[in-house]
């Protein structure tokens, strides 16, 4: 059985790495808070017998040899970055089963047929860089140019914080794409509180949404505040009047099944006695179906234009990245399910409405995920939280998983 202290040490031990200041855990790739998680996930594989290993770009592997090195291995994980001021379980939570797994594996001598590789990836939240960037890069999605053409919010590209951080930046063996895997399982957080509502204790996913980021621009013209109010060009106002007339519309014509979040939001100059002449803000659209993203890629295109008629300003709209909505393997969603009926938990089939490195392992092999009960369905937030138990039984599911996979 999966050890629930143990867990908690991990978990407890991740959430301590973190950037000072601040409520929560914030671990940005590449710092020094995110050097020490990584090496803390090093030397707990290390401890329990797995090759560690951490590539070109921060990506952390730890190999459990399997009997037939020609057999496809199977992968599991999640990533290590945190978003700002967030819990220690998204992503973390993952990373911390595929561990007693290993340790579970190595406990009770048991020899797999196939390797088995637990997995800790870099970037995958996009609050340094764009969002899913280990996992791309791992995919061969990403390449050079990404390195030298990505920059944080202070102008560094990728390639100068791999170097600061003390990493090559060589691709040579950073993409996996093309080796035989059999599965790639991510134990994750619901992130959402069906499972806590409906007294379940693990989700299995089906499908995960989609996950369209755009940049806005609003220009207009900075002036006084004494401005009569119908003399004016004012970004803010401009950028306030788009976002509720697109979140109404979100709200109103595609209930349950899109959303939209606008987290960023820059005015410029940034005095309280100037009309701001720019606004850049973020937009982020979810949605489980593709012609959602089509649609509401006209409904903001229209209202771009209607914001700049009514406001006399210049709107811009680029897209920043986008995942498709992307459904898991349908044998491993069976194979996660017997795994969580085997090791004695409920299981309820369901969505993920969060996007995860899942989506882009996917381009390549089969994948599945495991949700564990959010406490209120809270995320991305200091409150986060899963009870220590209910990780361990996650970890169990996935032990049975992964027993099963290499029977095949
Ligand atoms: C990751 O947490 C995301 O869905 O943004
Ligand atoms: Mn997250
Ligand atoms: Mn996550």
């Amino acid at each position: 059985m999966a050890d629930a202290k143990r867990i908690q040490r991990d978990l407890e031990a991740l959430r301590d790495f973190s950037a000072p200041g601040g409520e929560g855990t914030t671990r940005l790739s590449y710092t020094p808070a995110f050097r020490k998680a990584a090496d803390y996930v090093l030397e707990q594989m290390r401890a329990c017998a797995l090759e560690a290993r951490e590539d070109g770009v921060g990506n952390l592997y730890g190999l459990r040899r399997g009997l037939d090195p020609a057999a496809p291995k199977i992968l599991s994980g999640s990533h290590l970055d945190t978003v700002r001021c967030s819990g220690y379980f998204d992503g973390q939570a993952g990373i911390v089963c595929a561990l007693e797994v290993a340790r579970m594996l190595e406990e009770n001598g048991v020899r797999l047929r196939r390797g088995f590789e637990a997995v800790a990836t870099v970037m995958e939240e996009g609050a340094r860089f764009k969002n899913l960037g280990g996992s791309k890069l791992a995919m061969g999605v990403w390449g050079e140019a990404e390195l030298d053409g990505m920059q944080d919010d202070d102008g560094i590209t990728l390639r100068e914080a791999l170097r600061a951080y003390g990493l090559s930046g060589n691709l040579a063996c950073v993409c996996r794409r093309d080796e035989p895997v059999r599965a790639f399982l991510e134990v994750h957080m619901e992130q959402g509180s069906r499972l806590e509502r409906e007294g379940i204790d693990l989700g299995v996913v089906e499908k995960i949404f989609g996950c369209r980021w755009f940049t806005l621009t609003v220009k207009g013209v900075t002036a006084h505040p004494s401005t009569p109010m119908d003399q004016r060009r004012d970004a803010a106002l401009a950028s306030v009047s788009l976002i509720s007339h697109m979140a109404r519309i979100t709200a109103e014509q595609y209930a349950g099944r899109a959303t939209l979040t606008v987290g960023r939001m820059s005015l410029y100059p940034g005095e309280i006695n100037a009309i701001p002449s720019r606004a850049v803000f973020s937009m982020d659209f979810r949605s489980g179906q593709e012609s959602c993203f089509e649609e509401l890629d006209g409904i903001l295109e229209r209202e771009c234009r209607r914001t700049e008629q009514e406001y006399g300003v210049q709107a811009q709209c680029e897209l920043y990245t986008y995942t498709p909505p992307t459904p898991c393997a349908r044998e491993i969603v069976t194979a996660l399910e017997a795994a969580a009926e085997k090791s004695g938990s409920s299981a309820l089939r369901m969505d993920s409405g969060a996007g995860h490195d899942a989506m882009i392992f996917a381009l390549g092999w089969p994948v599945g995920m495991l949700f564990l009960p959010s406490r209120r369905g809270l995320t991305h937030c200091k409150e986060e939280w899963t009870d220590y138990e209910n990780v361990a039984r996650g970890a169990d599911a996935l032990y049975k998983a992964v027993l099963a996979l290499d029977r095949e």
